[in-house]
């Protein structure tokens, strides 16, 4: 087969404002192309370490089982899972949207017996409903998404994790979507699982997924009748390639690393308190401005995330038309809704670099030309 000659790939410019990715800060894009190392040479091990320790203070522990998986959110997720989770075990699965539907799939994939405990997409999951499916049950684990991106909903989890614990239960968490957007405080709410993504509030690129074991979690793991499934995600072994001995296991995306590091450094930099009263300001500015436009948030009042917010598409608009037109007139990709809500709402993401007053005013602007010319 003859090949055309291929051109180099320049990406068009665009404002991302969807459910992620989001947008990237220079410096950590610059951080990418800066010369490899290799993945054991003390200078590279020195900036692993740097990772975990910038990584505990996000995510507000002190575990030391804690590091970026390689691999995207799904990579992070199924770790948790394949390590906590035996055949046969019992797992409380909070399905309120894509995310908590994925999670029952990746358990049952280990062979877990699943006990769903369902929520309307855009709701919450109660403490009730988890009280109500732990009565009389002494599950392996519980495992709720704490920001829901298919819809917008936050789940409160310091009462869900408590009644965990009652219960014997492991608690895991989702944070890919709140994670350095909104509180996350796995000490405090007592939490032994959890895992996140580089491509939302961390504003990173997609490529690595930050996990964090209690050691009440790694005990689990560590003294399993049936071996690991995964091979690649076996906390056993890559305790000992995070660990001190940095044993070869595989080799770390090298360059993601380096990404992380900014993006991590620059989240500190910035100040959680202050990331997560931006978050908020921006999530109010484009809910106001919304209103304006006659659009409201679709999900649950009282539990609206600040970094995804879900919109309700009015009767007679083409949602996906819109989308089209944003992206392709003005640059700006959102995104559209998922499973139930497909053709109902728009998903705007204002996560990490991509949650300012302009980016929100923007959007708001564009949405609003479009709209009205749609109405004309
Ligand atoms: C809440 C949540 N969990 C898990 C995932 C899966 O992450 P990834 O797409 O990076 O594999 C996503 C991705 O959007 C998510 O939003």
């Amino acid at each position: 087969m003859s090949l055309r000659p291929i051109a180099a790939f320049t990406p068009p410019s665009r404002l991302l404002l969807g459910p992620g990715p989001s947008m990237a800060a220079p410096s950590v894009l610059e951080a990418m192309s800066r010369p490899l190392l290799g993945h054991l040479d003390p200078a590279f091990v020195e900036i692993m370490e740097e990772i975990k320790d910038m990584l505990r203070a996000v995510f507000r522990t002190e575990n030391r089982m804690t590091f970026p998986v390689s691999g995207t959110g799904s990579a992070s997720m199924e770790f948790c899972f394949d390590n906590l989770v035996e055949p046969g075990d019992e797992v409380v699965i909070g399905v309120n949207g894509v995310f908590g539907g994925r999670m029952a799939e990746v358990a049952s994939r280990c062979g877990a017996h699943v006990i769903r405990v369902e929520a309307p997409w855009g709701h919450i999951i109660e403490p009730a409903q988890i009280a109500a499916a732990l009565d009389g049950r002494r599950p392996k684990l519980v495992a709720v998404v704490h920001a829901e991106t298919s819809t917008g909903a936050l789940t409160p989890i310091p009462e869900i994790a408590r009644l965990a614990r009652e219960a014997g239960a492991l608690m895991l968490i989702d944070t890919v979507t709140s994670l350095a957007g909104c509180p996350v405080e796995l000490d405090e709410w007592g939490i032994d699982a959890v895992y996140s993504g580089t491509q939302k509030c961390l504003s990173c690129p997609p490529g690595l997924a930050p996990v964090s074991l209690s050691d009440r979690a790694l005990a689990v793991a560590t003294s399993r009748t049936h071996k690991v499934q995964s091979w690649y995600l076996d906390v056993n072994l890559l305790a000992s390639y995070w660990g001190a001995e940095r044993v070869y296991h595989h080799t770390a995306p090298v360059s993601m690393n380096y990404a992380l590091h900014e993006a991590l450094r620059l989240v500190l930099e910035e100040g959680l308190e202050a990331r997560f009263a931006r978050h908020e300001r921006n999530h109010h500015r484009l809910r106001a401005g919304l209103a304006e436009l006659g659009l409201e948030i679709a999900s649950q009042p009282g539990h609206q995330l600040w970094q995804l917010n879900s919109v309700t598409v009015p009767d007679g608009v083409d949602e996906a038309a819109v989308r089209g037109r944003l992206l392709r007139d003005f640059g700006i990709e959102i995104g559209a809704g998922l499973g139930p809500l497909r053709g109902k709402v728009w998903r705007i993401g204002l996560m990490g670099e991509s949650s300012t007053a302009d980016n929100v005013d923007i959007v708001l602007n564009a949405l609003g030309q479009i709209l009205s010319e749609n109405a004309a």
